[in-house]
């Protein structure tokens, strides 16, 4: 299998040491994971295993990450051969996962927004429902829906921005383009919209009983951090 990822991999792993990603995006994340000691986990478009790698430190059981660029699962592997975390990596399509296991939690950053139109969103909402143990969670990360389109280029100083070159509807291409703090280096990818109701009508037509939406919260070290680099800071910053 070849996507697009495979030529930004290694791009993609430097950003995730942005200071936003790792003060806003992580920080949020983990907070809405809770306690994962013991629990088994599946992490869909698990890239090259940034957050998987850290659910195993945060004591997690079993943890599986489905991704479909090859080259994103030979980094993961890499990392995982380098420190044996005893994580199983597999090359796959969400779309045509089906049901590989059933896991307290299945999460995915950054996933969902790949879905094109709503029967796209709900095949990969299926996937996910079907891999979870009944009473599971499912916790993702999601490009937020409703920024205002006047601060897409606001975030700048923080290494992110957002763009769109036709009205935001239903499908419509989203490009991220990142900046690497240490080159300047940049690289984009392109996430396509599809709004709250959309969300929640297709986590809801597979069987979600309860969907809940949590905005960015900035870590007590980012607070810091942040403003040291940045001075004030701006919620927008985080995708
Ligand atoms: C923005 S990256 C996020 C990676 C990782 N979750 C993280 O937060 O570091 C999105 C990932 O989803 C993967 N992806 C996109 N469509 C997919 C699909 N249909 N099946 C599996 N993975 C997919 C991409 O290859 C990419 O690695």
């Amino acid at each position: 299998m070849t996507t697009y990822y495979d030529s930004i991999a290694q791009q993609y792993k430097k950003s995730k040491q942005l200071p936003f990603r790792l003060h806003i995006e992580a920080y949020t994340y983990f907070h809405l994971l809770g306690n994962i000691v013991g629990k088994s986990l599946l992490d869909l478009g698990c890239g090259e295993g940034f957050y998987t790698r850290q659910f195993k430190l945060l004591d997690a059981d079993q943890v599986i990450g489905v991704e479909i660029s090859e080259k994103m699962i030979e980094l993961a592997r890499l990392e995982e051969a380098r420190e044996h975390q005893n994580i199983e990596y597999i090359v796959g399509d969400v779309f045509e996962l089906g049901k590989i296991g059933s896991f307290d939690l299945v999460v995915a950053s950054y996933l969902l927004n790949y879905a094109q139109s709503r029967e796209q969103l709900l095949k990969i909402s299926q996937s996910i429902f079907a891999n979870l143990k009944p009473g599971g969670r499912f916790v993702t990360i999601n490009n937020n829906d409703s920024q205002p389109l006047e601060s897409y280029l606001s975030t700048e100083k923080y290494g992110f921005i957002k763009s769109i070159t036709s009205p935001l509807i239903e499908g419509t291409p989203i490009k991220y383009t990142f900046t690497i703090s240490d080159s300047k280096q940049q690289f984009s990818f392109d996430n396509y919209y599809l709004g709250t109701a959309t969300y929640e009508w297709a986590l809801r037509s597979v069987g979600f009983k309860e969907v809940r939406w949590q905005k960015p919260i900035v870590s007590p070290d980012g607070w810091q951090n942040l403003v040291k680099s940045f001075g004030r800071i701006s919620l927008t910053v985080c995708p």
